[in-house]
């Protein structure tokens, strides 16, 4: 068990990072990412997911062309497509592989390997560059690596006594 106070204060330090050195990871900081991802729950257990390693330049830089905002993709050494399995688990393909994204991030996190949830791109050009199928749903391209610059200033969030009730 982690301490709790030292994981709340990780999940309080996690940035989004949208700048990489040019630096590869090693094999073994990949497996751990996803292996974090693997273990991530989803209901029934179905692990309606598939995740793509892509390290190959052409395909990030095509990649980065139809991000709208995530051009910085194409810095990244390394990139992880999470792909859900829309018939494994119809219902909840997005939730099991949002949570798999999480897992990831965090994962990466304490590598202090920097990553960013990429959302706003032109998933059916992305599907074709990845060789994606019907069945295939392209929840996002996380981009993985050593954090160039700055960590970014922290984001804010909107208090607790805005967000939560109590019955
Ligand atoms: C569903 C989702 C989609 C996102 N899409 C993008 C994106 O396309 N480009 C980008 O730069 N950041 C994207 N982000 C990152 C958010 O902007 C970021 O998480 C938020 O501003 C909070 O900052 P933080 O992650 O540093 O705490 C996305 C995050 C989520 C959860």
């Amino acid at each position: 068990m982690i301490d709790p106070d030292i994981f709340l204060d990780f999940l309080k330090e996690r940035r989004s990072i949208r700048a990489f050195q040019d630096k590869t990871l090693s094999e073994r900081e990949i497996k751990m990412i996803l292996e974090a991802g693997r273990w991530s729950p989803s209901a029934s257990n179905r692990q309606p997911w598939n995740f793509i390693v892509i390290k190959n330049k052409e395909i990030l830089t095509k990649i980065a062309r139809n991000a709208f905002y995530g051009k910085f993709i194409k810095e990244a050494p390394v990139a992880i497509a999470i792909i859900g399995k829309i018939k494994t688990s119809q219902k909840w393909f997005i939730s099991d592989t949002s949570l798999v994204s999480m897992n990831m991030m965090l994962m990466a996190w304490t590598l202090g390997i920097g990553t960013c949830w990429i959302g706003a791109m032109n998933r059916e050009k992305v599907k074709k560059l990845l060789d994606l199928g019907e069945n295939d749903y392209l929840l996002t391209v996380l981009p993985l690596g050593y954090i160039r610059g700055d960590i970014p200033v922290p984001t804010s969030r909107k208090p607790l006594n805005k967000i939560v009730k109590e019955l």
